[in-house]
């Protein structure tokens, strides 16, 4: 990749001389879903797969972008004195949102580069492409002009940068999944104060498999602000009652015996995900230290019920992939990942059941939907660096 990678920026920029390469991972997230902006627990892993980049510092002010996966928009030109998202600048708000973002945390870009991007994480599928290219352009940052930045601020800087640069409200799971990855080890992060452990991933006899769905989404066009903003809502009908910072506070009991101060059932709906899913996924760490995959897979699936029939973010597509995987024996667990509407499901499938799975849930899926899924076998990876 490295090879392939700089071959394809000398073509584009004359040469590679004094260009360095750099990796980002993609990520994935196994339990915890729409927790991370209610102060709960997430559990992500990073990826093998990611996000190349090659980068070259320039003399002048000047920023060139070129991605391999968008091969048809050619070079996207900008410059440091005009960091602002524009609709036309495509992707490449996501590196300049990222500029931007260092200005804003005193660390002014001092000056341009030409920068060329491949990755082989599917585009929009869930896997978190944009946050991949935030960190990716942090580490080139950081490595390029010297900030003193730790892999935890990168993922600081890179949600900082998605919320006000590019609108969309997110969380810190995606950035932070990414900047401390660690290989065969899934992150446990308590959102409310960014406490966090590491828990080996140890599938005997089994593997994680990604189902893309093809469905194509954007987080600024989804209901994913949407979705925040009532449980911020049911947050403050709660607190009239209960003593409580975030819905991660709450136990499931607390929960039942507080709901009633909630005055929309939609957003009794959309608080009580938010407070089971939280618990689910401090349950399913404890599964996981005790070798109890079965109990593991279980919380998964419940996940995704919850996700389908309160938080209401799934949609045919995801529930086609979740419910034929069910059906299929040697699946342990499978849910949708990610802010949902589209993009992927994460399923834990016995080594001997993957060619069978990806067959009985490819075919009903086209068959339902119309158009095919892509299947994924993933290893948990390392964050971002320097090839
Ligand atoms: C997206 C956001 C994350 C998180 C998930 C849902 O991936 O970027 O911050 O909220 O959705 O769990």
């Amino acid at each position: 990749m490295k090879n392939k990678v700089l071959a394809k920026f000398a073509e584009v920029f004359g040469d590679a001389e004094g260009a360095k390469v750099y990796f980002a991972p993609g990520r994935v997230n196994l339990i915890g879903e729409h927790t991370d902006y209610n102060g709960g627990h997430v559990f992500p892993c990073a990826l093998t797969i990611g996000t190349y980049g090659v980068a070259r510092k320039r003399e002048d002010n000047k920023l060139r972008f070129y991605s391999m996966n968008f091969e048809n928009l050619g070079v996207i030109e900008s410059s440091l004195d005009d960091l602002k998202p524009y609709k036309e600048a495509d992707w490449t708000n996501y590196p300049k949102g990222v500029m931007w973002a260092f200005g804003e945390k005193g660390m002014k870009v001092p000056s341009g580069m030409d920068l060329l991007l491949n990755g082989n994480i599917p585009n929009g599928s869930g896997l978190s492409s944009s946050a991949s290219v935030e960190v990716l352009t942090g580490a080139i940052l950081r490595d390029m002009f010297g900030f003193e930045v730790s892999n935890q601020d990168l993922a600081l800087i890179g949600q900082f940068s998605e919320n006000k640069f590019n609108g969309v409200n997110c969380g810190i799971m995606d950035q932070f999944a990414i900047a401390m990855g660690k290989q065969d080890n899934a992150i446990f992060l308590d959102t409310a104060d960014l406490s966090f452990e590491y828990a080996p991933i140890k599938l005997e006899g089994a593997k994680i498999v990604i189902a893309c769905s093809n469905k194509k989404r954007g987080l600024g066009d989804s209901k994913y602000n949407e979705r925040r903003s009532e449980c911020e809502e049911a947050l403050a009908e709660l607190q009239k009652k209960v003593d409580i910072k975030t819905l991660g506070d709450l136990s499931e009991e607390e929960f039942e015996s507080a709901k009633e101060v909630i005055a929309s059932d939609v957003r009794i709906k959309r608080a009580k995900h938010a407070v089971y899913e939280n618990q689910r996924t401090i349950k399913a760490v404890q599964a996981l230290k005790e070798n109890n995959i079965a109990y593991f897979g279980q919380l998964m699936n419940a996940s995704h019920v919850s996700l389908r029939d309160d938080y209401e973010v799934t949609g045919v597509e995801l529930d086609t992939l979740v419910e034929e995987a069910w059906k299929v024996e040697g699946v342990i667990g499978s849910r949708m990942t990610g802010a949902g509407f589209g993009g992927c499901t994460v399923s834990i499938v016995k080594d001997e059941a993957i060619d069978n799975f990806i067959e009985k849930v490819g075919e009903a899926y086209l068959a339902k939907i119309g158009y095919a899924a892509d299947f994924y076998v993933v290893e948990i990876g390392n964050g971002p660096v320097v090839l």
